[in-house]
């Protein structure tokens, strides 16, 4: 009996999906967008911050309605993907999402080097990407279907360099960086060319080969040392840069240490605790922001999550409502068309700035200055570029 009646609605399911079947179907699915970020692994913070302000974003949508595309309501759906930040696991991420789920557009990554790998494969297949957080230049040059949500590192180097040079008016400085990750020797290079052009002298350079696995910096940092600099960069993650600060502070390298977004993250403070104070970074956004929609961000955010929203956060949402935006522009999931919407995104205010995308898919937005005081990220300037 249960088994025939089982049978009938099956029948009769199917018949009324059969009829007005695009309406529904279209209905039913919603709109799916991919998000990949690392939420394992040493950059795992990033990803959970990029994934909780990116759903923010997406659940203030689908409340009121979703977005409406020639008059039908469509919710998004987003399709979550771990790339632990490792380049292999994000080329993964970005196949699955296309060739499996059918995303209309991706969300992500967060980490330059794994969005190198993804970039060829939503450019080869014609899916927009926007990646919120990647700084280095050459992603969105992979081609037209990528975009970023943030500055890039040419402008964040020379911040640093010219905060270095004319703010601490220091004159030697050191770097070490990881120089097999793209984002941290791009950002390397930037910090050196700037504060050479300035006048002050790059007294040692050091590297080291892949963040993840190194442990001890001491070869480095002798090297350091013995240069006597006044100052150090360290454009690298936050997991490393504890590390490495502790490290030189028991080596008696007393001098400040400067970084990049890299830094950004709840977890700096509490592997590094005292060796990272007094540390200053760039990055693209400020909790304290006395700006009335960022408050309202971090309000909500604090009720939702129970913690600060980092520039992470900020830009997972920021990226999210910019695809929106083209999205409800384009009035279709035609992926040509989604591609052209972005790039004609014209003075959308999202929480880290005014988006206008240049030539090369890149939003010209402010860095701020954070400092580390008492254990927590403090807002000390913003620069405009
Ligand atoms: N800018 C970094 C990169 O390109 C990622 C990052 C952004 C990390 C913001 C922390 C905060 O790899």
């Amino acid at each position: 009996m249960f088994k025939k009646m089982l049978i009938m609605f099956g029948i009769v399911g199917v018949f009324f999906s059969g009829c007005g079947k695009k309406e529904i179907s279209e209905k039913e699915k919603g709109l799916k967008i991919g998000l990949v970020a690392p939420m394992t692994g040493g950059a795992a913070t990033y990803g959970v911050s990029t994934k909780n302000g990116a759903m923010m974003a997406i659940e203030m949508i689908n409340n009121e309605g979703g977005i409406s595309i020639n008059g039908v309501n469509q919710k998004i759906e987003c399709m979550c993907e771990d790339d632990e930040g490792r380049p292999e696991s994000a080329a993964n991420a970005y196949r699955k999402l296309i060739d499996q789920d059918k995303v209309v557009a991706i969300i992500g990554t967060v980490m330059s080097k794994c969005s190198l790998a993804g970039a060829p494969i939503a450019q080869s297949a014609g899916v927009v990407m926007i990646s919120p957080t990647s700084t280095n230049p050459q992603v969105t040059l992979v081609g037209d279907y990528i975009f970023r949500a943030c500055f890039i590192d040419p402008f964040q180097g020379t911040v640093m360099a010219n905060f270095a040079y004319n703010t601490l008016a220091k004159r030697k400085a050191s770097v070490l960086f990881d120089n097999g990750n793209d984002y941290n020797k791009g950002l390397a290079e930037f910090f050196k060319a700037q504060f050479e052009k300035s006048g002050g002298k790059i007294v040692a350079y050091e590297a080291f080969t892949d963040e993840d696995k190194t442990q001890d910096f001491t070869p480095q940092l002798t090297k350091i040392k013995a240069a006597s600099p006044d100052v150090l960069f360290l454009p690298n993650y936050y997991s490393s840069v504890a590390l490495v600060a502790k490290q030189a502070k028991t080596m008696g390298i007393e001098i400040p240490l400067l970084g990049g977004d890299g830094w950004d993250s709840p977890e700096l403070v509490n592997l590094g605790g005292k060796a990272v104070e007094d540390g200053y970074f760039s990055t693209h956004f400020s909790k304290d922001s006395p700006d009335q929609e960022i408050q309202k961000f971090v309000k909500g955010y604090q009720t939702k999550y129970g913690c600060a929203p980092d520039a992470l956060a900020a830009l997972g949402y920021d990226a999210t409502l910019i695809l929106i935006d083209a999205l409800k522009r384009a009035q279709t999931t035609d992926k040509n068309a989604i591609r052209d919407a972005l790039a004609q995104t014209k003075d959308l205010q999202v929480l880290s700035g005014k988006i206008t995308f240049d030539e090369n898919r890149n939003p010209v937005k402010s860095a701020v200055i954070l400092k580390i005081e008492e254990g927590k990220p403090i807002y000390h300037s913003t620069i405009t570029p």
